[in-house]
């Protein structure tokens, strides 16, 4: 297995010195973590500690040019699996919701096509700043994933939230964004889908009870986020409508985030007209009837709130009757038994061109619900293709390359 690597952006803030100790446990657990330091933040932690502990050098200005001649920014900006900036200080941040790129770190973020792990540290109050809070709201639409800080006491002298997260914590996060990322999609088609507009939706949907509860499945959204990936490597314009998940928004893809199953239905639609829409979400099949506008209470009669419960829109079936249906509908069906023949049903039932079945009833340990392999068949009009268990992102790739061929066919 290649080794996974980390760039590491550090901003200058109090809480900088704790890089250290979280370069310390990336190496530990074998990830290979090379620094770059802002101006201000060389006055917090030196070059040289960072050096020893990355066993790399240290980048820090962005007009370094033997550095850059060696290694230029766009490639130190790629030659990573993720980009995390701990600490961000409130001006990083702002500058990186704005895209400014005015010294080597804010450039290597405007220049990345990896993703993003931001791990904030301020004062309270520069936390609790509109202008912050407007700024993170920006990052996590442009598909930055964003930490948040802890709770507690200041090197200030202040209380609040804004401290940097402990680089155990930081670390886990990195190591579970790392765990979604292929380290290297050197065998992956490309171009085979340029100028294809590809519909793809993915992880679960949460229907409300009441504003703090709500119907859930245990969808992770790995293998409809490793499909849009996939089509985007392979030159395809992809819409990604995203249920609730934690995971970055792979290179090249436009994201759509939804709650529900029907606003998952609206976005499905507003992105029409679409040359193929792959359908993976595991979308709830009911909701409640009317979710409460306040939280539900116990009132004392031992009794439990009635829970009514109506049907959602079948969003593969809308679209397999839909005027303006795509060449090529693919939908998603977890099945624990007669998986053929189940898949046959709902292929006539969606008006659904395929139907990639996933055998769910593997023994405990191999779920496909979260983890990171699939056993998958294909069930068209022509028959059943199987595959062997596969890691979810090859699975995606050869889905996009059948569904390149499959675009480029004559159709009878
Ligand atoms: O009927 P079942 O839920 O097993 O069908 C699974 C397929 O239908 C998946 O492709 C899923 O994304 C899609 N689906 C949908 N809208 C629903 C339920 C399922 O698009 N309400």
């Amino acid at each position: 297995m290649t080794q996974q690597r980390v760039l590491l952006i550090i901003s200058g803030g109090i809480a900088a010195y704790k890089s250290l100790e979280l370069v310390r446990l990336l190496r530990k657990r074998g990830i290979a973590v090379r620094a770059v330091l802002t101006q201000s933040a060389a006055q917090f932690v030196t070059p040289l500690s960072l050096g020893v502990l990355t066993e790399d050098q240290v980048y820090e200005d962005l007009f370094d040019l033997k550095a850059e001649r060696e290694i230029g920014h766009i490639q130190l900006s790629r030659q990573a699996d993720l980009v995390v900036v701990a600490p961000a200080t409130a001006n990083i941040l702002a500058k990186m919701a704005n895209g400014i790129a005015d010294d080597l770190a804010t450039t290597l973020l405007l220049a990345t096509d990896k993703p993003v792990l931001a791990v904030p540290a301020m004062n309270v109050r520069m936390w609790h700043h509109k202008a912050t809070q407007r700024n993170l709201n920006q990052l996590r639409a442009d598909g930055v994933q964003v930490m948040e800080p802890d709770d507690g006491a200041m090197a200030c002298g202040e209380f609040g939230k804004g401290r940097l997260p402990e680089p155990e914590a930081i670390a886990a996060e990195i190591e579970r964004l790392l765990s979604s990322v292929r380290p290297e999609p050197v065998e992956a088609p490309t171009d085979i889908l340029n100028g294809r507009h590809i519909l793809i939706t993915a992880g679960p949907t949460h229907e409300p009870i009441d504003p703090v509860r709500y119907i859930a499945n245990r969808s992770s959204g790995k293998q409809g986020f490793a499909i849009a990936a996939a089509a985007a490597r392979a030159g395809a314009r992809v819409t990604l409508v995203a249920g609730p998940v934690h995971l970055p928004t792979p290179a090249g893809v436009d994201r759509v985030d939804v709650e529900t199953a029907r606003d998952m239905l609206a976005a499905v639609e507003a992105a029409l007209p679409a040359d193929a829409a792959i359908m993976v979400a595991a979308v709830a099949d009911w909701r409640t009837a009317d979710a409460a506008d306040q939280k539900l209470k116990k009132d004392g009669s031992g009794r439990p709130a009635p829970l009514t419960l109506v049907e959602n829109p079948d969003i593969l079936a809308t679209l397999g009757h839909h005027a303006q249906r795509p060449a090529l509908l693919v939908g998603f069906a977890a099945e624990t038994q007669k998986i053929a023949e189940h898949a046959q049903a709902k292929l006539a039932k969606k008006r659904a061109d395929w139907i990639v079945a996933n055998d769910v009833s593997g023994p405990p340990g191999t779920s496909v619900m979260g983890g990171d392999a699939n056993t998958v068949q294909i069930v068209t009009a022509a028959g059943i293709e199987s595959w062997p268990s596969l890691p979810k992102g090859e699975v995606a790739d050869k889905l996009i390359e059948k569904v390149a061929h499959a675009l480029s066919s004559p159709r009878d």
